[in-house]
């Protein structure tokens, strides 16, 4: 595996694979790298003839700085896992070569995808988002890219962004990764202590509550009774909302296939994200 820090030395490499048809895949990251990001990797290695990973904590999608600074960074025990894994190129750059002096961001209009939940909430996140992702892209130029469902609201965002700007690549996603008692798997989960972790659980399991009594209710319903359930816990309740899949409006009366839960809680003061689809009909 050859860690790769500048975009000639990358490009270089992947040009050749590119020369004879090689399909790439690509997952990017942020790095402290847990099960779930691996799961990406592996299915990219079953699906391409070369894996790429990039782990760079990305500045602008952090809308509070006190978040970046604490995000976890453990690149040397990221490079052992990924030498372990189905990834043939780590790449690793640094902030001034994501974005030069001359950078400039492109513009894309993501309508309602990133005005609701997480766009409502973290201002900005998004377009950092498709910023780095879109700049990653034309780096890479990956045949397939590979994205969790655990940011739900981020593949739809990446969706978008791909058609808007036709980047010529396959947006592929994989499902939650999650621990025995259902937790996501998430680098933040590094911050919480073992409490936190307990407490914790209560995320999942308002989820599996909503799932079991969707068939009798509206979504209107099952959103204040998944909240009224959620109250008991000592986490703070950011948001709950039902959506459709696509379009992330929030549903009221009547459920659609693929109909989701979204739900972000504070534990102690880190921010969790989770979803499930709840299809009623299914
Ligand atoms: P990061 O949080 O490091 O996640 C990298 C990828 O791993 C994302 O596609 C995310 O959805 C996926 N992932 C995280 N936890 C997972 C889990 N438990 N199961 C399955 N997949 C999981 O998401 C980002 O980084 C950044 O926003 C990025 C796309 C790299 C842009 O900076």
């Amino acid at each position: 595996m050859q860690v790769i820090k500048t975009v000639e030395a990358i490009q270089q490499i992947l040009q050749e694979y590119r020369y004879a048809s090689k399909k790439i895949g690509f997952v990017p990251t942020m790095g402290a790298l847990h099960e779930g990001h691996l799961s990406l990797i592996q299915k990219a290695g079953t699906e391409n003839d070369i894996v790429v990973a990039s782990i760079f904590v990305n500045p602008t999608q952090f809308n509070n700085p006190e978040d970046l600074d604490r995000y976890p960074r453990t690149p040397e025990q990221d490079i052992d896992r990924l030498k372990e894994s189905a990834c043939s190129i780590v790449f690793l750059p640094e902030v001034d070569t994501i974005y030069p002096a001359d950078f400039r961001a492109p513009s894309v209009d993501l309508g309602l995808l990133d005005k609701v939940m997480e766009g409502k909430y973290r201002p900005g996140h998004f377009q950092g988002v498709v910023t780095v992702v879109s700049r990653l892209f034309e780096i890479v130029q990956p045949t397939n890219a590979y994205f969790g469902r655990k940011d739900f609201q981020q593949v739809a965002v990446i969706k978008a962004m791909t058609k808007a700007l036709s980047i010529p690549v396959n947006i592929i996603e994989c499902p939650t990764l999650r621990d025995e008692r259902g937790l996501a798997l998430s680098s933040r989960n590094l911050l919480l202590t073992k409490e936190d972790i307990q407490t914790a659980y209560h995320i999942y399991e308002t989820l599996e509550y909503g799932k079991k009594i969707v068939a009798l209710h509206t979504p209107s319903e099952v959103k204040s009774l998944m909240t009224n359930y959620f109250m008991g816990s000592k986490m703070e309740l950011e948001y709950i909302e039902i959506v459709d899949p696509i379009s992330l409006e929030e549903l009221t009366t009547e459920w659609v296939e693929g109909a989701t839960a979204c739900i972000v809680a504070h534990c102690g003061n880190i921010r969790l994200i989770d979803n499930l689809e709840l299809t009623p009909y299914g």
